[in-house]
């Protein structure tokens, strides 16, 4: 295992692979997903099991999915391989590359077009439509957005594009300055709007519902159905958080194994993991500040669904000062946040398409995107033309993010915690992580045993078992 670099190149420095990780890890997950799940499943109680699942699977994973791609340096599918061989068992591991790739497809199908309604608000944000207008107004915007599918597929087809256009030219250029400048802006714009909000929203209410735990409101579901709140009991919540905080970190598909595939081999991975966690936990908390104290202050039910930040933040940016500015930025940024994120649900096809195939990182790109465009047509077609046609009670769209956030995501983060704390060498992982014995202990305690029993608990839970 001595080869230090990989063919597809190396980042310069760990503060790159940090920007290039958080930037994976911070997009819509944190601004759209966070708040609107944690408005249908009740606030609180369900941000604190989000916040557990963080700490105690999704910490100890991320560390694991790190340490297998700076081992492998290769594509995950080549990497598994690699690594299944060396330990002597079965090359049929590389399944676990395969499904990463296969669940990457199908994130970004859906993740694009959600992109292209923040492509969308940027242009309406600027061109003025939210100014002074109400939040009914506002709702009807949106409405008549996903109403259009027409509109969907131009905006998703623009950001399947600017994807491609990134992974084509290669993950290292271009990325490496995006992130530097861009993330920061984003995190100083949302710290606005949240002074914005706790000053002139229902700050009090609205940090209740985000801080204050009700565990009777652990297994609801509350959604908005013509205008009024409707709570039915459900077993979804705890497996919803788990799935989330594998989503928001990008964990349990191979898009942080390929990113720690270009690491350098002298940074500390347990470091790395440590800042890119807080980055994404603190993003996500200030989306949550930003938006429920303006969800209570205009009467807005909270299990609004997808819709929520879309039919929040406008009302704000058309009444504050500078609003139209501001928000149009704001959402411009949420774009590129969306962006460096979705590069990272591609590359590891990408990567592999290269190293197998011998494709130029171009076609690479382009095949890849391409699959995902046809895909994402379903979801452009799930909030109009098919919104009628459902299979468990879900839409097109509901089911690809409940199928790859809930179930494909933990399951490859359970295999991961499997690979690296049972079937690879122990000392393999204490000299690459160089922790002080009593960390070391911790985490590898946490990695074998805590995170696949929860994950392995939650899953039961789900299903009615426990
Ligand atoms: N983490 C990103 C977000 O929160 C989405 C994402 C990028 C992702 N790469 C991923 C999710 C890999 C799962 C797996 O928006």
């Amino acid at each position: 295992m001595s080869e230090s670099t990989s063919i597809h190149g190396q980042w310069s420095s760990r503060l790159v692979f940090v920007l290039a990780a958080t930037g994976s890890a911070v997009g819509l997950g944190n601004i759209w997903k966070f708040p609107y799940i944690t408005g249908e499943y009740g606030g609180g109680a369900f941000v604190l099991v989000y916040l557990g699942c963080i700490l105690l699977v999704g910490l100890p994973v991320m560390i694991a999915e790190i340490l297998l791609g700076r081992r492998g340096r290769q594509s995950p599918i080549n990497t598994m391989r690699m690594l299944a061989s060396a330990q002597g068992v079965s090359p049929a591991w590389s399944w676990l590359g395969w499904a990463g790739v296969i669940t990457g497809f199908l994130i970004l199908s859906f993740y694009s077009v959600i992109a292209g309604w923040a492509i969308s608000y940027a242009w309406e944000t600027f061109s003025g439509t939210f100014s002074g207008a109400s939040a009914e107004e506002v709702g009807d915007v949106f409405g008549t957005l996903v109403s259009s599918p027409g509109q969907l597929l131009f905006y998703h087809t623009l950001f399947m594009l600017l994807t491609m256009y990134v992974v084509g030219r290669g993950v290292k250029q271009g990325l490496e300055k995006a992130v530097t400048i861009l993330m920061p802006i984003l995190a100083i714009l949302l710290a606005i709007m949240v002074g914005y909000a706790l000053a002139q929203g229902a700050a009090a209410e609205g940090l209740r519902f985000l801080f204050q735990p009700d565990f009777n409101a652990v297994f609801q579901k509350c959604t908005e159905e013509s205008g009024t709140q409707v709570c039915t009991f459900t077993r979804e919540p705890l497996l919803v958080a788990l799935g989330h905080a594998f989503f928001t970190l990008s964990l349990g598909m191979g898009a942080i194994m390929v990113y720690g595939s270009y690491m350098p081999s002298n940074v500390s991975i347990t470091r790395a993991a440590l800042m890119v966690v807080a980055a994404d936990t603190v993003i996500a908390l200030f989306a949550g500040m930003a938006i429920f104290p303006l969800v209570f202050a205009n009467g807005l039910e909270p299990g609004s669904g997808p819709g929520l930040i879309f039919q929040t933040l406008p009302i704000a940016f058309g009444q504050m000062p500078g609003g139209l500015l501001i928000g149009g930025l704001f959402f411009v940024l949420l774009v590129f946040a969306a962006w460096t994120s979705s590069i990272s649900l591609i590359e590891p096809a990408a990567a592999y398409l290269v190293e197998n195939k011998g494709m130029s990182r171009p076609l690479a790109a382009s095949t890849v995107g391409g699959i995902c465009w046809v895909l994402g047509i379903g979801t452009v077609l799930s909030f109009n033309l098919w919104s009628d046609y459902k299979l468990f009670d879900r839409t097109f769209f509901d089911l690809l993010d409940y199928l790859t956030a809930n179930i494909l995501l933990p399951l490859g983060g359970l295999f991961i915690a499997i690979f690296v704390g049972w079937i690879s060498k122990r000392h393999l992982s204490e000299s690459e992580l160089s922790l002080s014995p009593g960390l070391f202990k911790a985490w590898w305690f946490v990695l074998r045993f805590l995170a696949p029993l929860g994950i392995f608990v939650i899953f039961l839970n789900a299903i009615g078992v426990v």
